[in-house]
């Protein structure tokens, strides 16, 4: 078997690391693979910027031609982000043939089904675990795991970002604003913090978790959302005296509507955990989902959601069953069936 062309697209906090890990480990990739994946090129808007690559990186790899690379692939990483030029050139891999693995959770959320569908038609892979709670395996275990249960209700952490602010001010009873500062200076949150702060990405993830957990498609404008930029000190230290935390959680759950109609219910908002639920003893940035099936009761996965190094871990996983899958033959995990379950309004839960 010959080498596997891998391109990747986008060379940033996670790129740089998925670029690192697949030069390094390349010997121990090529043998859980059987056949090389040799690294043809790392698409970024800017060539000549400095980015931190690891030594083992070959600079020459860098190319502002993100078209001309991804015809050349037989798998496509995509860790840019942003729904344009990320879509179209995810289209223009599946089209081509190649098997595509994306860390983008926005553009998951937003336009999902039409990758799925290219992808479907095409018939290649769309593999996408990093898009969910960074290190974290959750997309797979719902996705392929959990098939042939029930699940009832899916409490995620999500966002480390707002976990963290939520973290310090009950720790150390510091005010919103202070601990979003704290964390921007960490590293955690963006200069601009609002996709955090105001739930869009836990949102964006809870629409993924959420169609993958209940067979249907649910997109970002199905989720309510609410963010924690209200929540204050003395909220929080009030949360404290009468046994509870106070966590942004993405909450995805079948539900009954007033009509007596099935369907499922999406939203995000901050919430009282109970000291002694699990969720409750998720600290500083770390993300974890709690789920609730029918047969295997209930699930906790807990970890790193966000960084370089975890996210990375992520999406090398995603390019080794991809790889394997063009090796081996067969397909990669089939889309669920869907099965058209309506979304509810979340004020029926
Ligand atoms: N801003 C996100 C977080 C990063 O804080 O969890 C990963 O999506």
């Amino acid at each position: 078997q010959g080498p596997l062309r891998v391109a990747l697209l986008g060379c940033g906090v996670v790129g740089s690391e998925v670029a690192r890990l697949l030069t390094q480990q390349a010997a121990d990739l090529a043998s859980r693979v059987g056949a090389p994946l040799e690294l043809v090129g790392i698409a970024v808007r800017d060539a000549s910027a400095p980015r931190p690559l690891a030594a083992s990186v070959d600079r020459s790899l860098l190319t502002e031609d993100a078209e001309g690379l991804v015809a050349r692939a037989d798998i496509v990483i995509e860790v840019m982000g942003g729904i344009e030029p990320a879509r179209a050139l995810l289209l223009r891999a599946i089209e081509s043939g190649a098997a595509v693995v994306t860390a983008n959770k926005a553009l998951l959320a937003e336009d999902g089904p039409t990758l799925y569908k290219a992808a479907d038609t095409a018939g290649v892979d769309i593999y996408f675990e990093a898009a969910v709670a960074g290190a974290i395996p959750i997309v797979r275990p719902v996705r392929e795991s959990l098939a042939g249960d029930h699940v009832r209700r899916i409490l995620g952490i999500v966002n480390g970002t707002t976990n963290y602010v939520l973290d310090q001010m009950a720790s150390t009873g510091m005010s919103f604003d202070a601990a979003v500062k704290q964390a921007q200076d960490l590293g955690y949150a963006e200069a601009d913090p609002t996709a955090d702060v105001e739930g869009f990405d836990a949102a964006a993830k809870a629409a993924i978790l959420a169609s993958l957990a209940f067979h249907t498609r649910v997109s970002l404008e199905d989720v309510a959302r609410e963010g924690i930029t209200s929540i204050t000190a003395d909220d929080v230290a009030w949360a404290a005296q009468t046994g509870h935390v106070i966590k942004l959680l993405a909450i995805a759950e079948s539900v009954t509507g007033d009509d007596g109609a099935h369907g499922v219910s999406v939203r995000v908002h901050p919430a009282l955990v109970p000291l002694a639920h699990p969720l409750a003893g998720v600290r500083g940035a770390f993300n974890a989902v709690f789920v609730e099936a029918d047969a295997a009761g209930e699930l906790m996965f807990y970890g790193r959601g966000a960084g370089g190094a975890p996210t990375a871990s992520a999406v090398l996983g995603d390019v080794v069953s991809a790889a394997r899958h063009r090796v081996l033959g067969g397909k990669g995990p089939e889309e669920s069936t869907y099965a058209a379950l309506p979304i509810l309004p979340a004020s029926t839960a």
